[in-house]
């Protein structure tokens, strides 16, 4: 434990110190992608069903992420993007913020761009923030953003940009800046934010760094897609999964015109471009995370090791290569301030580490274990940490327990499944055994005691979770028929 201790000070010490901006140079531009509900077996670098060709190029020209983790939904994912921390340590680990939930990530986290601001940089934020919108203060343009085009909660129509209340009354969610957006009624939202983000890039001044922050809405549910995307799919005799491959495509080509316009602007010069998920895919819709096991809400690594890959023109010694060091979406955020040249200084208390030496020369990972989510008040306390090669499941992973074949003709949808009984505890080798196929808890039940001790010690970090009820009060027809903040 001492010995622990002197070890982890060491290396936070070194940290703050042993990774330094190449002297002169400017800060690189950011892009950060997020596709959201897109699996572990839905791009063409893994499964040659789906047609990715822009993702696949940027992936094998850059540094494929084998171990790359996020949260198990949404809203706790974007929030480690945002501050590199833990959702348990932040009160959004029980789960998304529902668009009538007065819930939102605390004031008190300086986001990823109000740091990135500090250090010179302008932020913008093209697509969906899912981290609370009931007061304004806790909206996009008042955290760092100098704009916003998109929503605030999830799951909309990628036509119409309504989403549904409890009673499927539906309503707009889409603005620019503050102002709700009407007029693109009808547009596909890959096509819209694809437009906003290359408008970004073409009036850029280039004197200052960018952070172009893009969590784009594809391809969540519902499954929706122009029909020149389907019929590049037309090999898929299931009808949802061919749509579904379709909204990838969309996606894909979105970022095609986007990487396009970076290199035409010259942009592309000296820029680091991140794409991943936001969580593993929702088998249950379309998706597919083979060889995984689970899907999208559980703890199982089908709902939290994430399809992720990083692409540089100039800042990668090493590239073109599978990089499977330990990577969690809590380190994006010390990363990318490391990388502008950042001072580390606070950073003791924050659950991401710097990982520049590790992705952009393919140095060791700085990191040996993580939380994978400790729920508080929902799902019974159930909670899951990583460590060296070992994984500890507290109590249920989830439903979707499964290795969920690709979808195909004629089968009938995945429904829910009931929860399954599972032991107290469970644990995996997830280094000879990715795919959890084998518990070895009562196998190693000493390992377990000191797997337990460690998950004690990371759960007195944390914080009880955000779970308001919804409030009547968010109903959009106090605000013109569409959802606003104001009421909290
Ligand atoms: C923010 O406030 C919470 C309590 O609400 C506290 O636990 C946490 O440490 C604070 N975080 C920061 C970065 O100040
Ligand atoms: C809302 O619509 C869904 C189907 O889309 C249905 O299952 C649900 O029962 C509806 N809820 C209400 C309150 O009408
Ligand atoms: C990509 O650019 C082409 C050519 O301008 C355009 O037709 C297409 O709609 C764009 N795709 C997306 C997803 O925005
Ligand atoms: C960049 O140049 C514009 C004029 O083109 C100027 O207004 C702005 O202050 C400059 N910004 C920085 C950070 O130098
Ligand atoms: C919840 O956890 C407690 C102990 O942690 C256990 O006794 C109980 O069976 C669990 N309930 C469910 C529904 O899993
Ligand atoms: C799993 O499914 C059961 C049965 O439908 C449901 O009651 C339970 O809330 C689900 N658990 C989770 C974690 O979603
Ligand atoms: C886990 O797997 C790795 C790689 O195969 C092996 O070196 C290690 O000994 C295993 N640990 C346990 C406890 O089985
Ligand atoms: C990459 O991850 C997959 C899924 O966990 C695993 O099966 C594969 O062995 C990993 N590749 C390497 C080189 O570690
Ligand atoms: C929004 O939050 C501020 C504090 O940040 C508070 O003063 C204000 O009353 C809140 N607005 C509403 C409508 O509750």
């Amino acid at each position: 434990m001492v010995k622990g201790c002197f070890l982890l000070l060491l290396y936070y010490t070194c940290l703050a110190s042993c990774y330094t901006n190449p002297k002169g140079a400017a800060p690189p531009n950011f892009i950060f992608i997020v596709a959201d509900d897109l699996g572990w077996n839905d791009v063409g670098f893994r499964n040659p069903q789906m047609r990715t060709p822009n993702l696949d190029r940027l992936a094998h020209e850059g540094v494929i992420l084998n171990s790359s983790y996020v949260q198990p939904v949404c809203s706790p994912s974007r929030s480690c993007f945002m501050t590199g921390y833990f959702p348990y340590r932040t009160g959004l680990q029980d789960g998304v913020v529902n668009v009538e939930q007065p819930k939102f990530l605390p004031l008190n986290f300086t986001t990823l761009p109000e740091a990135l601001n500090q250090l010179g940089y302008v932020s913008h934020i093209v697509g969906k923030w899912h981290l609370g919108y009931c007061n304004w203060s806790y909206t996009p343009t008042y955290r760092g953003f100098q704009s916003f085009l998109g929503y605030y909660s999830g799951a909309e129509d990628y036509y119409t940009h309504y989403r549904k209340d409890t009673f499927n009354y539906t309503s707009l969610d889409f603005r620019t800046d503050k102002a709700p957006l009407t007029t693109r009624r009808g547009e596909y939202s890959a096509n819209i934010f694809a437009k906003k983000a290359i408008d970004i890039i073409r009036s850029h001044k280039q004197n200052q760094s960018l952070f172009l922050y893009l969590p784009f809405q594809s391809v969540h549910e519902p499954l929706q897609v122009p029909g020149e995307y389907e019929d590049r799919c037309n090999h898929i005799q299931d009808l949802h999964r061919r749509i579904y491959c379709g909204m990838v495509n969309a996606l894909d080509e979105a970022v095609g015109n986007i990487t396009d316009a970076l290199v035409e602007t010259g942009l592309m010069e000296n820029l680091l471009m991140v794409f991943t998920t936001d969580n593993g895919g929702p088998t249950y819709v379309a998706a597919n995370n083979l060889p995984l096991r689970g899907a999208k809400t559980t703890l199982w690594e089908g709902g939290t090791k994430g399809t992720a890959f990083i692409y540089s023109k100039n800042l990668l010694t090493k590239k073109g290569y599978l990089n499977t060091g330990m990577m969690h979406a809590v380190d994006w955020y010390p990363t990318l301030l490391q990388i502008a040249g950042g001072d580390l200084g606070n950073i003791i208390d924050r659950d991401g580490v710097g990982q520049a030496d590790m992705l952009l020369n393919g140095g060791p990972s700085k990191r040996d274990g993580f939380v994978y989510n400790y729920y508080s008040g929902k799902r019974n306390g159930s909670a899951a940490i990583r460590y060296g090669h070992l994984k500890l499941i507290q109590g249920s992973p989830g439903n979707y327990s499964d290795w969920t074949p690709l979808p195909k003709l004629g089968q009938e949808p995945l429904v829910l499944e009931d929860e399954i009984e599972f032991p107290p505890y469970m644990l995996f080798n997830i280094t000879s055994d990715p795919t959890e196929h084998f518990d070895l808890s009562a196998k190693y039940p000493e390992l377990v005691d000191e797997m337990k001790v460690k998950l004690e010690e990371w759960r007195k970090r944390g914080i009880p979770a955000q779970n308001p009820p919804k409030d009547p009060k968010s109903n959009p027809a106090n605000y013109g028929g569409v959802w606003s903040p104001g009421w909290c």
